[in-house]
């Protein structure tokens, strides 16, 4: 079975003393990770080495950068690298979210870049993908999807895309409130799949966890996460709140 992923996208939201008090109260709130399952906490770069000591021991429960810079180190004031990532012992970074494309023009090349950079400090990119609502309306989002992905990720190799995770966030469901159907979220997903096994072919392919992103919240994790291609979840808003997220968690297949 491939790995099911609940990760929370904090984005660029708590003061320390709150992201405190959120990681205690989800600690405290019954929920389970079980062995095929992650919960990934993707906070700002300052609370990093916080929420990660406060999860050390817990099984199966990571941190995650909410992104890294595209070069290796530098003059790049205010930037932050994969290799500083690693060496705080983090372990995953979000790459190429849709917030990251749009107001910080990041690019199908540079996110490549991004994927390769992760890779050679051995930190497991979350990448995020996903059509604005105009491509969507043209009936274009395979199309546009399928380029996001060619473009950033189809130089790797078949062992580096084994257990690869992938992010399907259709922004016009981003913190919006509208989820896209759990039928057009297994559509999606299906073609992302069959994307990378025709590529790299089903060995690949079947090992790689597509999460879906786009309003989700407890009352529509179980139903999204029970399509065959749907392996969890990124979620932004509802995994502010520790009662919302410890259901999600628990909504994992
Ligand atoms: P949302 O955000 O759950 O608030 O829609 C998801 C995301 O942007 O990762």
């Amino acid at each position: 079975m491939r790995t099911q992923i609940a990760a929370a996208n904090w984005k660029m939201n708590l003061t320390l003393q709150q992201a405190e008090a959120l990681v205690d109260e989800l600690l405290q709130t019954p929920h389970s990770v079980n062995a095929d399952q992650l919960a990934i906490f993707a906070v700002p770069f300052p609370y990093l080495i916080t929420v990660k000591n406060k999860l050390a021991g817990k099984q199966n429960i990571f941190v995650a950068a909410q992104n890294c810079y595209h070069k290796k180190n530098g003059a790049y004031t205010g930037e932050v690298s994969a290799e500083m990532l690693k060496s705080i012992g983090i372990e995953y970074v979000v790459l190429g979210h849709s917030e990251r494309r749009e107001y910080f023009n990041e690019t199908n090349a540079m996110l490549g870049e991004k994927v390769n950079i992760a890779f050679e400090y051995g930190i497991k990119p979350i990448f995020c993908c996903g059509e604005p609502l105009s491509i969507r309306e043209a009936g274009s989002q395979n199309s546009f999807v399928e380029t996001q992905l060619k473009e950033s990720l189809f130089h790797l190799t078949a062992d580096q895309l084994k257990g690869f995770i992938i992010a399907y966030e259709p922004i016009w469901a981003i913190g919006t409130g509208k989820t896209a159907t759990s039928d057009q979220a297994q559509e999606m997903h299906a073609h992302i799949r069959n994307v990378f096994a025709t590529q790299y072919g089903n060995d690949v392919a079947d090992t790689i966890s597509i999460l879906y992103g786009g309003s989700v919240k407890a009352s529509n994790a179980k139903e999204i996460f029970g399509k065959a291609d749907v392996d969890g979840g990124l979620v932004g808003g509802a995994s502010l709140i520790a009662a919302e997220f410890a259901t999600i968690i628990d909504s994992l297949k």
